[in-house]
């Protein structure tokens, strides 16, 4: 995956207008989905059915972040329905590795996320296993909160890694991502961003797209 990549997080989107929301930001990337369970997080979302009719709502490649506590159980389901990528909590799994392998058997790319203050450390040697890494850069739960810049170090450390392992392995960041932040992120190493009050908030989600884009290029 080469670029700067946008994924809008439709968390902060009107959830009774889907589809039409997912339209004023066709310009993405791909459409970030955010599965949450009560459990693994303090926020309950959607499941399989919601994700499904998504599916079929839009063309645009779905990437859906799965903050749902055992994610070996439901992970594979996601990738039946059609998901571009499916990203389970390496804190929420119990065998990431067999995981990654049944979401890419299914059809799906793998990724894995951590939270904040989970260190990337013990995962460097699976990165081959999967196509994308996603580090958390608010604690999950919520869209609309502040960035932490104390992910940065690990952001750094995880692209070098990448670079180590020699496959071409995303690396996303998710939470916080705004014009002021974003490009940060992105000299940090990050190339798929996730935004979701910054997109969803602006009168205009598929500029705040484009300027967002440009800012992580620069
Ligand atoms: C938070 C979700 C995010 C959320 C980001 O747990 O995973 O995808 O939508 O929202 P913003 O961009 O507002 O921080
Ligand atoms: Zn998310």
């Amino acid at each position: 995956m080469t670029g700067m990549h946008i994924h809008p997080s439709i968390l902060s989107a009107d959830f009774a207008r889907l589809a039409e929301e997912i339209a004023r930001v066709d310009n993405s990337d791909a459409i970030h989905v955010d599965v949450m369970d009560n459990h693994f997080v303090p926020n309950l979302t959607m499941g399989v059915p919601v994700v499904k009719a998504i599916r079929a709502a839009t063309e645009k490649p779905l990437d859906i972040h799965l903050m749902i506590e055992d994610a070996d159980r439901w992970a594979p389901d996601y990738a039946d329905l059609g998901a571009e990528s499916v990203t389970f909590h390496v804190e929420a799994s119990g065998a990431p590795i067999r995981l990654a392998r049944e979401l890419r058997a299914r059809g799906s790319k793998a990724a894995m996320a951590l939270k904040p203050a989970t260190p990337i450390e013990p995962y460097m040697d699976m990165l081959t296993e999967l196509d994308m890494v996603l580090l958390m850069t608010v604690e999950p739960g919520f869209g609309g909160q502040s960035f932490l810049d104390v992910v940065l170090p690990k952001i750094r450390r995880a692209r070098q890694a990448i670079e180590d392992a020699g496959v071409p392995i995303a690396l996303q960041v998710d939470g916080g991502v705004a014009p002021d932040t974003i490009e940060r992120a992105a000299e940090a190493g990050a190339n798929v961003f996730v935004a979701g009050s910054a997109v969803y908030s602006a009168d205009d989600p598929a500029q705040a797209i484009d300027d967002l884009r440009a800012l992580a290029r620069d």
